[in-house]
């Protein structure tokens, strides 16, 4: 029987007959921008001081998708990663596999059942025991806005869709791009997570991305939900084919354009520049969404191993993560909020603390819902089905309508 400890330095795990040292982690992830890395850099260098050296599997890629078929390949071929950073839904089905580690001793140990809230522990949980430790909650309906340009255009933060449109025409019209955008398929899904909730709100966004009530993914608000991204197609640049979300962010920082939709993991690159909120940039609720936050969560799911080194390193990492003092160091500087509902949000910039606020406001309001492009509201493969319906129609495939009529085949064959 194994007793885990936690010292000044790694934890360790003892058995009956010996202590046994946290050595390295191998640790898959998608943090592969300027904002990222530096954030990752926090992590690296807090296990370094205890000693657990680090070998990294970056694979890029929003959303994870990529990640995650990387991820498949190495457990098929019997090696897989010890340490992966995993979304919502993926969690689940690793878990439901058997393949990840209980962290159940260390979550007791640390009390992380008073501290997660319910909405993360409900991925990182399963059967009741704790599979993964999670690192942050990220939200997708940020809008990111240059603040220059809406001084130099006399705009102020846009209050309604209709004002958000009129704001990106004066961008356009005084030369600027109005949307920075990748076109990848995970950038429009993060975009269209809006757009579905900012027209049908918080019961539409359910019955469509959460329930798959056909009814509601067929609906005339799912066609609008459409037009809108149409609408939105038409404000991006005519180089957005397979833009990098994080050099769309750089073209706001650098004041070619004036917006970019995106999750908040944004900010990290604008911080990573040198800028700070409210002042060089700002952020705002994509117009329709207030009051509302669409969520993801990155966590560390530890991959099953057997030897005792890898484990106490598994382990030395999760105490990492979840240690109040890394959560308040990683999340300024990636741009996402703790995890835990117990950290002060003094040390985080304008956007964070409202980011902050928001959140536990949404939640305790009814406004909190897993995010669909972040793997929050669905299981992979519906996922990688919506996606596919919202790419194609981005890029000029279907009109609004027959996209709405593909989201219910493609979901009814997925699911
Ligand atoms: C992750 C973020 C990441 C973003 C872009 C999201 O799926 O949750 O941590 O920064 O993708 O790579």
């Amino acid at each position: 029987m194994r007793m885990m400890k936690i010292t000044g330095a790694a934890l360790v795990l003892m058995s009956s007959t010996a202590i046994v040292h946290a050595d390295n982690v191998e640790v898959l992830h998608w943090w592969t921008s300027g904002g990222e890395a530096a954030a990752l850099n926090v992590l690296k260098g807090d296990l370094e001081g205890q000693g657990v050296g680090w070998t990294d599997m970056p694979v890029a890629g929003g959303g994870g998708s990529d990640a995650m078929t990387v991820l498949r390949a190495r457990v098929t071929a019997g090696d897989p990663p010890t340490a992966v950073q995993m979304l919502g839904f993926s969690i689940q089905d690793w878990a439901a596999e058997g393949a990840l580690a209980n962290l159940n001793g260390l979550a007791e140990e640390q009390g992380w059942a008073d501290v997660v809230p319910a909405a993360l522990q409900q991925f990182s949980t399963f059967e009741g025991n704790w599979v993964s430790a999670p690192v942050n909650v990220h939200s997708t309906n940020w809008v990111w806005a240059n603040s220059a340009i809406m001084a130099e255009l006399g705009l102020e933060q846009p209050g309604s869709w209709d004002e958000f449109v009129a704001a990106m025409e004066a961008a356009e019209a005084a030369g600027y791009t109005a949307l920075a955008h990748g076109g990848q398929a995970w950038q429009d899904a993060t975009i269209f997570d809006s757009m579905v909730m900012g027209v049908g709100g918080p019961d539409f966004y359910q019955a469509a991305m959460v329930d798959l009530d056909p009814e509601a993914l067929g609906s005339e608000q799912m066609v609008e939900a459409f037009q809108r991204m149409e609408t939105l197609r038409g404000f991006v640049d005519d180089n957005f084919s397979g833009r990098d979300w994080n050099l769309a962010s750089a073209m706001v920082a650098n004041g070619e354009a004036l917006f970019q939709i995106m999750g908040d993991w944004a900010k990290g690159e604008f911080i990573a520049a040198g800028q700070t909120a409210g002042e060089e940039f700002q952020c705002f609720r994509v117009p329709g969404t207030e009051g509302t936050v669409t969520f993801n969560s990155d966590q560390f799911a530890m991959f099953n191993v057997t030897d005792d080194a890898s484990m106490a390193s598994q382990m030395a990492m999760a105490s990492a993560v979840m240690s109040p003092e890394f959560q308040v160091a990683f999340n300024t500087v990636k741009g996402s909020v703790p995890a835990r509902t117990d950290i002060s949000d003094a040390e985080f910039d304008a956007c964070g603390q409202l980011g902050m606020a928001q959140l536990a406001d949404a939640a305790a309001n009814g406004g909190l819902f897993g995010s669909m492009a972040h793997g929050h509201a669905n299981n992979p493969s519906v996922q990688n089905a919506m996606y596919d319906v919202i790419t194609a129609h981005f890029n000029g495939e279907f009109d609004a309508a027959t996209a709405a009529e593909e989201m219910v085949t493609a979901v009814e064959l997925a699911m």
